[in-house]
């Protein structure tokens, strides 16, 4: 049976979990802490998708106070997987001698193993299947099921609603600190993805160029049906560095295709028709694509989310103004850029959160999707 002060360490590792909401799918929040003589010593949490688990960071701030603790994890402890190695054989090497877990591992490969591993270590094992904990698994067990990445789609938008001036005219709507937001971001993903009129209105360059070193390998992913991209495009001058992915219709010019693919640009297909974007994405989820930021413009924006495609918005409201003539956020959508209640119920999201970044007001939200 889990004491009460476990108990009580439960609840806070899941609040410490869900901190990180929006940042870890499609894996789940998880958060960790240790406890010896039922004093916390450490604390940690998944904080972003590719990052360090839970368990490792509360590893890292109980140091040697870590030998003969209990852990207290919402989520059985990886067996096998993990930047950081497998996090069972951590705890084991740092001489945890409880571990107390809120969920079993949903995912088949994994449900079960890390603690098996820690009982054959000699370390006791209590389950609690917790409520709040499970609910962070169903979440990612949801995601699991789905045959494509995680899509966050993100766009920055004037006070007026609009994503480019007059005629498509680039214009640099957010200051540095919502730039900055968004290099941290991209360092966590598997992919960005722009429309192809992107490429031709702004020659986007689509890296992650904070200070942090990224967390996984990033692919530019270009929807190109018909191969429209400019063969001096920066995306495909600069492929052999950083992937780019263009994604074609399956009769979209050989020729053009094949010589994309001797400049080092992948050439992804999907049959033309209704279910295109779909199938680009699921053709992207089997190429290891788990985690994609839809990035725009208006006509992707739209597309993605009239298909119910997107798992999760973040929009950067700058406080200037495009004028009537400018292009607006979403294609056939007037949004309101100057009020976030309002634009946050136009999009239909929930679990809406809003952080003041600078001069620019991030607004983030989940969107409910049935797929
Ligand atoms: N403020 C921001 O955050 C931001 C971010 C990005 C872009 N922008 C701006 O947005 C403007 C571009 O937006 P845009 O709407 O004109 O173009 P876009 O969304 O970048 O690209 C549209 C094109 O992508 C292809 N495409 C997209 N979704 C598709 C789907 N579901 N099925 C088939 N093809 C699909 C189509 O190519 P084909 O036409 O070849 O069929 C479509 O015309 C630029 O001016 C840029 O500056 C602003």
């Amino acid at each position: 049976m889990p004491t009460s002060v476990e108990l009580a360490a439960l609840d806070r590792a899941r609040q410490i979990a869900l901190a990180a909401r929006g940042d870890t799918e499609p894996n789940p929040q998880v958060g960790c802490v240790l406890l010896r003589d039922d004093v916390v010593v450490g604390e940690g949490r998944h904080a972003e998708f590719g990052g360090p688990h839970a368990e490792i960071g509360a590893l890292a701030a109980a140091g040697e106070q870590a030998a003969g603790s209990t852990a207290v994890v919402t989520l059985e402890p990886c067996s096998t997987t993990g930047k950081t190695g497998p996090c069972c054989r951590a705890l084991l090497a740092a001489g945890v001698v409880r571990v107390v877990v809120g969920a079993i591992d949903p995912n088949p490969a994994h449900a079960g193993r890390g603690l098996t591993l820690l009982r054959g270590s000699g370390v006791e094992v209590e389950i609690v299947d917790d409520p709040g904990c499970l609910e962070l698994v169903e979440r990612f067990e949801r995601a699991l099921a789905r045959k494509r990445p995680h899509v966050l789609a993100k766009w920055a938008m004037s006070r007026d609603g609009g994503i480019a001036g007059p005629g498509g005219e680039t214009v640099r709507l957010s200051g540095p600190e919502a730039e900055a937001r968004v290099h941290r971001w991209r360092r966590a993903l598997d992919g960005i993805l722009v429309g192809v009129q992107t490429i031709v209105a702004d020659d986007p360059l689509l890296t992650a160029r904070g200070e942090l070193p990224a967390l996984r390998p990033l692919h530019r992913i270009v929807l190109d049906p018909t191969l429209r991209t400019p063969r001096f495009a920066r995306v495909v001058t600069t492929a052999h560095e950083t992937p780019t992915w263009l994604c074609a219709r399956d009769d979209a010019d050989e020729a053009r295709a094949a010589e994309f693919e001797e400049q080092g640009v992948r050439v992804l297909r999907a049959p033309a028709g209704e279910s295109w974007l779909p199938d680009v994405l699921a053709t992207l989820r089997l190429s290891a694509i788990q985690r994609v930021m839809v990035e725009g413009g208006a006509r992707t924006l739209a597309a993605f989310l009239e298909a119910g495609l997107v798992d999760q918005v973040a929009v950067l409201l700058s406080r200037k103004t495009l004028g009537v003539d400018a292009v607006a956020a979403v294609a056939g959508r007037t949004l309101p850029g100057d009020d976030p209640q309002a634009l946050a119920s136009a999009l239909a999201l929930h679990d809406v959160r809003t952080e003041v970044l600078g001069e620019d007001m991030l607004l983030r939200g989940e969107r409910s999707v049935t797929d």
